[in-house]
Order: structure tokens, then sequence, then C-alpha cells
């Protein structure tokens, strides 16, 4: 787009193609910042995903592919354990994820967090012209604004949160709460998955910062600064997802699906291996079905695909475990000799694959404890057939069941609801499943990532 100015986008991960550490960028951020890039002229700066002392020195990977120019600094293993194992991944997402028994609260690992924004800042601000409009990203950076500021910048800099903002009850058990909120005010404009996400943050600055918020105009005012904090829920690159149908490699992975379950139905589920998933409580559910219709067992087969992350944290070790453990139990006690119920696997695969996988099953179960958004239920719906879809089964606590209310809901907690739920599935007949996926389909569709970035960015132009 010309004529707009340049777009710099910093986030911890960052999608290099070819590039060392790209092959641990999985997850939504990753795909729908660059299809937010892509169109424009823009700059990405983050963690390279390497270790190395080079971020020190103040050594900047710089490279340019399809448009978009990447910058990325390497991080010590001494930022890496304090600031990603530790403040990000060991207490903020545990605790905006209400997993307050899982959130460490240790004041080495926040030094460490605060260290490793000024980095970014340093780091980061060189590469900034006058006129370009800077976009932050996610838990990992919520400091950077006021870092940034605090070195000069007069840019027009936001703030989007990919994750669920805690109710104010939860928030207030982080150590120093408020100076983290107030550097959230130093943003023009802050962005959140959901309304229910933006009503706990406000709700937080009315009631604990005693700051103005008005509602009408998503406002807050604080010690004479105002802050646009609003609701954009994110979306899939429509665009390119949909017309992965047309692709060899989606064609084959359907086709390779469908032949190894002969005439089973496959069920899928595809998370990165995180407890806010809600895998463990899923396949409980699938064997509670079992237990219900022990006559079923033949005609289905569960497919749960789930990469390993964050695998140096100690709760992901555990629920990693414990999902091991469960898979076994149920495929022990109900395996025959040429038939396994449920098939877990822990390895990524490509955009295409999974849209092929998608399409060849007939239940998606995506059933999280806590999720801000969650992609992978617009893209199962996306790569579904018109004439003959499959059914979503979509946990009511996933950002995504705000705007996909045609999915089946169910409580991710209860094993009956979920049993409850393949049941509806199972049964629904064709003109339904049509009716409830040309719903879905049309918001999927139209609430894509360039509205997204079109909203957020001409809020904050606005601002
Ligand atoms: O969407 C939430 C998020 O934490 C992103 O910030 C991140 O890129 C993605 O999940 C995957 O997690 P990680 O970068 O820790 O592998």
């Amino acid at each position: 787009m010309t004529g707009d100015p340049r777009l710099v986008v910093i986030s911890n991960r960052v999608a290099v193609p070819k590039a060392r550490g790209a092959a641990g960028a999985q997850g939504g951020l990753a795909g729908a910042l660059h299809a937010a890039l892509k169109d424009r002229k823009g700059l990405w700066f983050g963690w390279s995903g390497e270790e190395s002392e080079s971020g020190r020195t103040g050594h900047i990977d710089t490279q340019t592919s399809d448009g978009v120019t990447t910058a990325t600094l390497d991080l010590s293993q001494r930022d890496i354990d304090e600031y990603y194992n530790g403040y990000a991944n060991s207490t903020l997402w545990p605790l905006f994820h209400d997993r307050l028994d899982l959130a460490e609260y240790e004041r080495e690992t926040a030094k460490g967090y605060e260290r490793v924004n000024e980095r970014f800042a340093e780091l980061g601000a060189p590469l900034i012209d006058a006129e370009d409009i800077v976009w932050v990203h996610d838990y990992h950076l919520i400091p950077l604004g006021e870092r940034l500021r605090s070195r000069g910048l007069k840019n027009r800099i936001g703030f989007f949160l990919h994750i669920p903002w805690p109710a104010t009850r939860m928030f207030v058990s982080l150590p120093y709460h408020e100076r983290l909120v107030r550097t959230l005010l130093f943003y023009d404009v802050v962005g959140f998955q959901t309304q229910e996400w933006l009503e706990s943050f406000l709700h937080y600055c009315e009631n604990e910062l005693r700051a103005e918020v008005d509602k009408a105009s998503g406002t807050v005012t604080f010690e004479g600064r105002t802050t646009i904090a609003r609701a954009y829920p994110i979306g899939i690159d429509w665009e390119h997802f949909s017309k992965l149908g047309e692709n060899g490699e989606a064609r084959q992975a359907q086709q390779r699906l469908i032949s190894s379950t002969r005439r089973r139905i496959a069920m899928i589920g595809v998370d990165r291996l995180d407890y806010s998933k809600g895998i463990p409580e899923r396949i409980d559910g699938i064997g509670r079905f079992f237990d219900k219709n022990p006559e079923s067992i033949r005609d289905l087969v569960f497919i749960q695909i789930a990469p390993p992350s964050r695998e140096d944290v100690g709760s992901y070790q555990e629920i990693r475990a414990a999902l091991e453990q469960k898979c076994g139990q149920i495929n022990g006690a109900r395996s025959e000799v040429d038939m396994v119920p449920i098939r877990y696997v822990n390895r990524g695969y490509s955009h295409a694959e999974l849209f092929g996988f998608f399409r060849g099953a007939k239940i998606g179960l995506v059933t999280p404890l806590r999720d801000g958004m969650n992609l992978v239920a617009k893209e199962y719906v996306a790569a579904q057939d018109p004439e003959d879809p499959g059914v979503l089964i979509l946990s009511r606590f996933a950002g995504a069941a705000a705007q996909l209310k045609d999915a089946v809901l169910v409580n991710p907690h209860s094993p009956d609801d979920i049993a409850h739920a393949i049941r509806i599935a199972l049964d629904m007949p064709l003109d339904e499943r049509k009716r409830r996926y040309e719903k879905m389909i049309a918001t999927v569709r139209d609430d894509n990532v360039q509205n997204w970035t079109r909203d957020f960015l001409r809020d904050l132009s606005e601002a």
C-alpha cells in the first residue's frame, strides 16, 4: 500500500523464512503477522529463537524476503531462562490462562523480563524512523512501549494481546500488577481478542488503578494520557488458506487420512502441546464416549496432533507426561490387534497438510480450557467441503466461541459434555451441518486477518 507509513511489527517470535530459529515459530501469531506484513513494505523485529551472546554486543541479523524485512537478535541463555521460560511463560502465561496453581512469582525472572524488554528497546529504537507506525505484540513485550517512549520515540505505538486478559481478582495476585498496567497505558491503542478480555482490563483500570474509563468510546485516561482500548478479533489469512484445497499436498494429506482410517469416522485435534489447550480433558471426554457407546469403538478414530512446545518449562514437561500416560491407558484398554482408537502425534505439519487432514475429519475438536482466540477452530471450518461439512466441537472458553456460535459449544472440563457433543455431531443430519457451516464460514471469511490488521491500524493512525 503506497502512501501508508511503514509498519514496524515487534514480537517475541519472528517467522523468518529459511532462517535460524524459523522451525520453532508455531502458533497463530507468527502466521497472522506474516499475513499482516506481506501487503506492506514492513519491518519485523524480534528474537531469532536462538541462544548466543551476540545480542549483547548489539548484533542484529537482517534479511528481506517478499517485501518484508526481518531483523532479529539472539538472546543469552540467562535471558531465555528468565524472560521467555521464566516470567513470560511461567508467570504471565499461566496467570492469564487462569492457572494460578502453575504461576511462579520470582523476583529474578521479573527482573530478567524488564532487562530483555529494555534490550528490545535499545536495539529496536534505532531501526524505527520518525514516520513509522509501530505495532508491538503479546505478553512478552508489555513494557516495551514505555521503554521506547523513554528513549524519546514520538511515533504512534500500538499493542495487541493475543491471549486472554484475566479477571481482576486473579490479576491482582501478580506482584507489581499496577506497574505492568501503567506501562500498557503508554501505548496509543491496546487491542484484545474479545469483548470479555477487554472488559476485564477496563474493570482493572477503573477499580484498581482509578483511571478514567469511557466504555462508550473505548478509552482509558490516566495521568494525562489517553489510550484507546478495544476488541479486535483476529482471523485467518482467508485468501491464502481457502485456496489450499487446490493444492496437491493438501489433497494427498486428505487421501492419506481417509485411506488409513478406512471406513472409520475421523475426529481431529491440532494444538501446541500446552496445558491451556485441554488435551487430557479432551481425551477423558473421548474415553467417556467409548464407555457409553462401546459399539462405536470400531467406527471412530481420534487423531491428536500436538507438537511439543516450551519444552524447558516444568509444567509443559508434566503435561506431556500426563498426556502420554492417558493416551497409552485408553489405547491399551481399547485397542485390538487391527485397530487403535487414538493416534497421538508429537510433530507439526504444513498448513497444506493440515488443510487436508481437517477436510478428511468429520469432527474437529477444539476444546481449550482458556484461549485468547484459537485459529485452529477457524481453519477447521475453512477447510470443510461445503457440500458435506464436518462438525466443529468448540470450547465455550475459547475466544473463537464468541464468533462461532454455530459450533457445538462445550464445557471442556466436563467429560460428559464432550461425550455428549460427539454424539450430537455423529447424529447431526446433513442439512443442519450445512446450515451451521454456512453461518460459520461467513464469519471466518469476513473477519479475516487482513480486516483485523486494517481495523487496528486505522484506530492507531487516528489515535
Ligand atoms: O499466541 C500466543 C503465543 O504465545 C504467541 O505469542 C507465540 O508466538 C505462540 O503462542 C507460540 O508460542 P511460542 O512462541 O512460545 O512457541
